[in-house]
């Protein structure tokens, strides 16, 4: 099987994370039946230095006659100033905007290794593997009318407008469908049906899409309020959860801290069946230790990971990254980030070549 990947490092640690990533491929070129030709472009402040745009059309063009898009971190402190349209963050909106992609995934996985670091006791976040499927383009954060009015007498109104359509909610909703039915088979759908239209059409849109199509799926319905406090209670009773753009957020934010280590999340955005899925670490392009080798590169390598299971079609793969993680993870190696006494702290490097060693072991 032949697959296209363009590979978009970016900034900060960027690079040097996204080249851990490109020791993989050539592993998976030469050991496993898929084959990944890649390209590569620079993008966010790299593309502003070179060409003087975060994003430069060319790169979209590649963006959009490839299988998935890989992307290290954007920004840093030598472009805070540059004017707003042309910061490495409008080259990511951008992207996303243009791509379409309407349904962020945030897995929130505990490593067995790594429990301590969870915010959480052991005995509840014990082998945790919980989804969740964000809106992305739609909701409150976009809905109009908006904007501040002025009521006179000093008052003022702010206003923000929650909007879904029901192709909105559908589309999602399939996205989270899918995804169950290649993991433990669970959707529980999250919204306030009780005090909101558009989560009273939510639930009925997501509900009849269940029934038409994906009744081999358990669906559960949540109020997103108790969602947020069963997250905490017994996050282990989720597999995938989907919701709006705004409980989305905050819910995905509280899942990471489950998980307790920024340099270990991964994340996916992804658009209409057939079209590129855009994978990328949670953390940013951390500047501060920019450079110096101790980056983790394992967020992205597990960025990778669901790239290969949601947008190459080889979950087998896939897995067989997260293990070879989990197995450096039981082996003590740890980036200067996540490690503890007893431990032996690697540099980016030799994190990367311990995963390879895992997987071909
Ligand atoms: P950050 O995630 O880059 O860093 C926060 C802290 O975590 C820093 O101390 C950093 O050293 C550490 N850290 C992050 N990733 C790490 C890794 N893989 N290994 C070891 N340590 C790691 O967030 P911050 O500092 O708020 O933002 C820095 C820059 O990144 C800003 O320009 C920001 O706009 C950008 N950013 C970009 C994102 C993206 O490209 N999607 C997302 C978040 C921030
Ligand atoms: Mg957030």
């Amino acid at each position: 099987m032949n697959k296209k990947l363009l590979l978009l490092p970016g900034d900060g640690i960027g690079p040097e994370i996204i080249a851990e990533v490109r020791k993989i491929i050539a592993w998976i070129n030469e050991n496993a039946e898929l084959n990944i030709a890649t390209e590569e472009d620079y993008f966010g402040g790299a593309a502003i230095d070179a060409y003087g745009v975060p994003l430069r059309d060319e790169t979209l063009d590649v963006a959009r006659k490839s299988d998935a898009i890989l992307m290290g971190a954007v920004g840093g402190p030598k472009w805070d100033n540059v004017a707003y349209d042309i910061r490495p963050e409008a080259g990511l909106l951008k992207i996303r905007k243009q791509l379409d992609l309407f349904a962020n995934l945030r897995p929130a996985i505990v490593f067995d290794a790594l429990i301590d670091a969870s915010s959480l006791k052991p005995e509840i976040v014990k082998g945790l593997d919980i989804l969740i499927v964000r809106e992305l383009t739609g909701g409150v954060y976009f809905g109009e009318p908006r904007g501040i009015e002025d009521l006179g007498g000093g008052e003022r109104r702010g206003v923000n407008t929650q909007v879904y359509t029901t192709s909105e909610i559908r589309r999602v909703g399939k996205v989270a469908f899918e995804i169950a039915r290649k993991r433990k088979g669970k959707v529980t759908s999250c919204e306030k049906a009780n005090v909101m239209e558009s989560g009273k059409l939510w639930r009925e849109e997501i509900t009849r899409l269940h029934g038409e199509s994906y009744s081999d799926v358990t669906l559960e319905h949540m109020y997103a309020d108790n969602a947020a406090m069963q997250l905490c209670r017994r996050p282990s009773q989720f597999d995938v959860i989907v919701t709006d753009n705004l409980f989305g957020d905050i819910l995905s934010d509280e899942a990471a801290m489950l998980t307790g280590s920024l340099g270990m999340l991964p994340s996916a955005a992804l658009g209409a069946p057939g079209s590129p899925g855009l994978y990328e670490p949670v953390h940013g392009s951390a500047p501060d230790i920019a450079g110096q080798g101790i980056a983790n590169p394992l967020a992205t390598i597990l960025s990778f990971a669901m790239l290969l299971k949601y947008s190459l079609e080889s979950v087998e793969l896939g897995e067989k990254i997260e293990a070879a993680v989990q197995t450096v993870l039981a082996e003590g190696l740890r980036t200067a980030d996540i490690m503890v006494d007893g431990c032996t702290k690697v540099s980016t490097i030799e994190m990367g070549d311990a995963v390879i060693k895992a997987l071909a072991s």
